[in-house]
């Protein structure tokens, strides 16, 4: 995945264009100098879809697109929810075929087993189920919308009345309601289920084949989560027309990455007619859960120097052996504090540095320094030439 960096602030039509009302009404909205209705994005996959369908339009296909930043929702601030948080967002752009799904859902899965998360679940259902029975009812989008948006507040009694209301058939309410109860870990049951459940539904049908090779490739001993199959799950995004899902841990109540397939936003923003799908990982939710896991991450391995002149009257020297250093790529800085050696040494052990290097005139006449390794606290007098090659091993 290539990194693509996106505008914190945008027209706010085409970040609320499918947002879905409950987003839409978080958005923090204003008006800028020159009269423009702009927001601050409270998702990034809008504006991925308008880079692709403007800057990216002949690239060849699949592109594969990620963004790491902050975004903004107006919220009542509690664990795991704020108003400024941070996502990584990835994007699979080009192709319809499950594989592409399965792809999102093992990158997610990955992300989450290299961060030494345990006990991932996901929660995975399909809008193209729910919205081909409502399409095929001849329920308009926008009514459509707020069903969508009441399954995902787990409102399922007050969508069902919602569609009564509307006129929807007693047959249809009734297909809805059974759908609702139909969830399992057992994929190929659990699509069965769906099955006759929506019989005499065309499109529904197809769109429950489309879930069943979907889940298919995830049926790997590879696969290390667990993955519950839920038939009535929405999620508040209007753009969603295929796949749906989201990823727990038991230590926390609410989602730690949640994505799908949008085939029909690219186009809305004036490109070519180009499937997608997509997810987007809660940073802040992730560093919380591996909190309350107690995991911690492998150190950074990277090699970091500090840069001691004994006296004064070799600072110069120190300087350039420095600038020397940074020139071979290695993360380095020199003692500003004026600190004696043995202060220096004692703070560099303090902030886990790998070496230290002291500048000594006594050495410096023979066109040498003292190399201190700090992990296995050893040091050696050696040229420059030298010493570079001892860090870099
Ligand atoms: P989303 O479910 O709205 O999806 O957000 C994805 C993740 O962002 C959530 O699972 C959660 O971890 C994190 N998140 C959302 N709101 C907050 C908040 N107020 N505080 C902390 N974390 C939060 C999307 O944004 C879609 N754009 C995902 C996508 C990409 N679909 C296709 N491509």
């Amino acid at each position: 995945y290539e990194e693509v960096i996106t505008p914190v602030v945008e027209h706010y039509e085409l970040l609320a264009a499918k947002i879905g009302e409950e987003n839409r009404k978080r958005m923090y909205v204003f008006e800028d100098l020159g009269g423009r209705k702009v927001a601050l994005r409270p998702e990034f996959t809008a504006s991925v879809a308008r880079l692709v369908a403007t800057k990216m339009r002949y690239d060849p296909k699949p592109i594969r697109l990620f963004c790491v930043g902050t975004l903004y929702r107006y919220d009542e601030p509690q664990s795991g929810r704020y108003r400024e948080f941070w996502q990584a967002n990835y994007e699979l752009i080009g192709s319809d075929r499950p594989e592409a799904d399965a792809e999102i859902l093992a990158l997610t899965g990955n992300l989450m087993e290299s961060l030494n998360l345990s006990n991932c679940r996901f929660k995975i259902g399909h809008v193209g189920i729910l919205r081909s029975i409502l399409t095929q009812e001849g329920i308009k989008e926008e009514r459509q919308n707020v069903i969508m948006e009441l399954l995902d507040r787990k409102k399922q009694d007050k969508a069902l009345q919602f569609l009564e209301e509307i006129g929807g058939s007693r047959g249809c309410i009734n297909v809805l309601r059974n759908l609702i109860a139909i969830r399992g870990g057992e994929p190929e049951g659990v699509i069965q289920e769906i099955r006759e459940v929506v019989k005499g539904y065309g499109m529904a049908l197809t769109a429950a084949e489309n879930l069943r090779d979907i889940l298919n490739l995830m049926r790997s001993r590879e696969v290390k989560f667990e993955m519950s199959v839920e038939a009535g799950f929405a999620r508040g995004l209007e753009y969603y027309t295929g796949m749906i899902f989201e990823a727990f841990i038991p230590e926390i109540s609410v989602a730690l990455g949640g994505g799908g397939r949008y085939d029909r936003l690219i186009e809305l923003f004036g490109g070519e007619s180009t499937p997608a799908v997509g997810v987007a990982l809660g940073m802040d939710r992730f560093i919380l859960g591996m909190e309350k896991q107690g995991v911690t991450l492998p150190k950074d391995a990277k090699k970091r120097v500090l840069v001691v002149p004994v006296v004064d009257e070799v600072r110069g020297e120190a300087f350039e052996v420095s600038l020397r250093l940074r020139r071979a790529g290695i993360h380095t800085e020199v003692e500003v504090m004026g600190r004696s050696v043995s202060k220096a040494l004692s703070d560099a052990s303090r902030r886990d540095l790998t070496h230290v290097i002291i500048v000594g005139p006594k050495e410096l006449e023979e066109g040498k320094i003292v190399l201190r390794d700090m992990e296995k606290q050893k040091q050696k007098t050696l040229s420059i030439q030298e010493a570079l090659e001892e860090i870099d091993n």
